[in-house]
């Protein structure tokens, strides 16, 4: 697919705090859905894409996340010997998926602070970003970050993703507030971080896919610290708004975000059930689970 927009920005550096204490000493992104790193699929998305040089936003000790799109050669070689050619495959082609580079974030201060840390890496391209612990599950034959890039390819302006929340959800998210000018497609007026349901402006949530142009990032030295004390992709957004039209598109999938912990079992026992070879077995035992605890 020939793209305009070959750059991608995984932010990978974050805490993990949710997800302690296996986040100690393995970083969160390794978390496996079924069998495969969450990272993996976030890479994997963006190179179907179109990235062909993906940077990947790291901290001190998450230097497994590196080791994982390294050669393996006793392992490689361990495979072949063995027969295990779809394994064998498999592994090399983790080798090759794109050009990617690591950069260290030293002081973990927010998305937005991770973000900034790609200026040079973008410089005056445009770029995706994915944030690194949320897979998206595309309902159409575009993975949701080529939705994205549709809507750039229309626009030439930046291109957040947006997805339905039920109420319940809503203070848990970034919610978007703009007109809907085509199909899916708004231009945004505001984006309101975790707001009440009530004072909401509608259920669209930032759903972790973004298309910026290279705005963002004297927007992103423009910020301050917000929530948390930390510096708010949101806000630089916002900010964005102000000199540039920013859109928001309403995607067509499901986001996992694998740094919850409901969040991880409930898309590892989704995904697991997509597997033929599983399916039957592991139904039948959370039926019975659920019928044990009276659940179903
Ligand atoms: P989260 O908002 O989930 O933050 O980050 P977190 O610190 O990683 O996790 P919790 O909330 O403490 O459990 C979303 C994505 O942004 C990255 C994370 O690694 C994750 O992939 N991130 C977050 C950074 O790269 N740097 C940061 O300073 C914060």
């Amino acid at each position: 697919m020939s793209c305009p927009v070959f750059k991608a920005v995984i932010p990978a550096a974050g805490f993990g705090t949710r997800m302690l204490p296996f986040t100690k000493a393995v970083p969160k992104e390794l978390i496996p859905l079924v069998d495969t790193p969450v990272l993996q699929y976030v890479v994997e998305e963006a190179v179907a894409a179109g990235a062909t040089d993906i940077l990947v936003i790291i901290s001190s000790g998450k230097e497994a996340l590196k080791h994982h799109f390294e050669p393996a050669v006793e392992l490689e070689k361990r495979l072949k010997e063995s027969g295990k050619t779809a394994l064998f495959d498999r592994m090399l082609n983790l080798n090759k998926l794109a050009k990617l580079t690591f950069v260290y974030q030293h002081e973990l201060d927010g998305l937005g602070g991770a973000v900034r840390l790609a200026e040079n890496f973008a410089g005056t391209d445009p770029c995706m970003v994915l944030l690194g612990d949320c897979v998206m599950d595309s309902f159409s034959e575009l993975p949701v970050i080529g939705q994205l890039l549709k809507v750039y390819e229309q626009y030439h302006s930046s291109v957040i993703a947006l997805s339905e929340v039920p109420p319940e959800k809503i203070s848990s998210y970034g919610i978007a507030a703009g007109t809907l000018i085509n199909g899916d497609i708004l231009r945004l007026h505001d984006l309101v971080e975790k707001p009440s349901a009530a004072d909401a402006p509608g259920n669209l949530a930032v759903a972790a896919r973004y298309v910026f142009t290279p705005g963002i990032f004297s927007a992103l030295h423009k910020i301050t610290r917000g929530v948390n004390n930390e510096f708010q992709l949101t806000d630089a957004v916002k900010l964005l708004m102000a000199s540039e039209a920013v859109y928001g598109c309403r995607i067509s999938g499901k986001r996992y975000d694998l740094g919850s912990i409901a969040g991880f079992i409930a898309a590892n026992v989704e995904f697991a059930l997509r597997r033929p070879e599983l399916q039957e077995v592991l139904g039948r035992q959370i039926i019975n689970i659920l019928k044990e605890k009276n659940i179903l």
